[in-house]
């Protein structure tokens, strides 16, 4: 397959690259300010130039995301962290699939790395940007799969367990490469019988 991933500079967009190598795929990863092609994915001139240098892809990972509101609480969050998170996990998901609308063909397969920090029966009273952008995620992956499904483009939404990264945090349960060799697992999976599900890096389905 040709794979694109955004946010591939670190976490588990990394290993999304090296796992998808290893399975003998064609991998673009794509950073902010490392390794070429860059992409903002909040951007959108960012990611028409990045769209038009592309060709078609079987795969496209929405994976770039941010966690800012991790240390505050319902008195502290601000307005900015609201869009910060909103603008990266949610805009930035959508215009990745926008954006690359004209790199996809009948069988292209999208994924998109949500949580289940966004499913509503989990509760917890904290983090309220993230747990809003994720619900909002997965949202979005659910419309996506009916919108795209006259062109048979198959979209998966998908929690990557809680996984030790920068984002988090060193006594995560899952490390990386689990994470991604079982989110592969779901990607060479997923098909049009499969498209609009909401499922674990290990194959559980979840709730929405
Ligand atoms: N780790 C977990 O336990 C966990 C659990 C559930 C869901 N997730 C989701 O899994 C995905 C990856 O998380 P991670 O743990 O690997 O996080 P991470 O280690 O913090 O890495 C986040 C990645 O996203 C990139 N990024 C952030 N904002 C971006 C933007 N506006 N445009 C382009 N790239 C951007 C970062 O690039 P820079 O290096 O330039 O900052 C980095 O490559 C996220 O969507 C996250 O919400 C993670």
């Amino acid at each position: 397959m040709r794979a694109l991933v955004t946010g591939a500079s670190r976490g588990i967009g990394a290993a999304l690259l090296t796992e998808g190598r290893e399975r003998g795929h064609e991998m673009i990863g794509t950073t902010r300010t490392g390794e070429p092609p860059h992409l903002d994915v909040a951007d959108p001139e960012a990611q028409a130039r990045l769209a038009a240098e592309t060709r078609t892809l079987d795969l496209l990972v929405c994976n770039a995301g941010v966690f800012v509101d991790k240390e505050k609480t319902l008195e502290t969050l601000t307005a900015d962290d609201l869009n910060a998170t909103f603008e990266t996990n949610v805009t930035g998901v959508f215009l990745t699939v926008q954006a690359q609308l004209r790199n996809l063909a009948a069988g292209t397969r999208i994924a998109i790395i949500a949580s289940q920090m966004g499913l509503q029966e989990i509760a917890t009273g904290d983090s309220f940007a993230y747990r809003a952008s994720k619900a909002a995620a997965i949202n979005l992956g659910r419309t996506l799969a009916e919108a795209l499904r006259g062109r048979e483009v198959a979209v998966g939404i998908y929690h990557p367990g809680w996984v030790q990264t920068d984002m988090g945090g060193a006594t995560a349960a899952v490390t990386v490469g689990a994470s991604a060799r079982g989110l592969w697992d779901r990607f060479e999976a997923l098909d049009m019988e499969r498209t609009g599900r909401f499922e674990t890096y290990d194959g559980r389905p979840h709730p929405f």
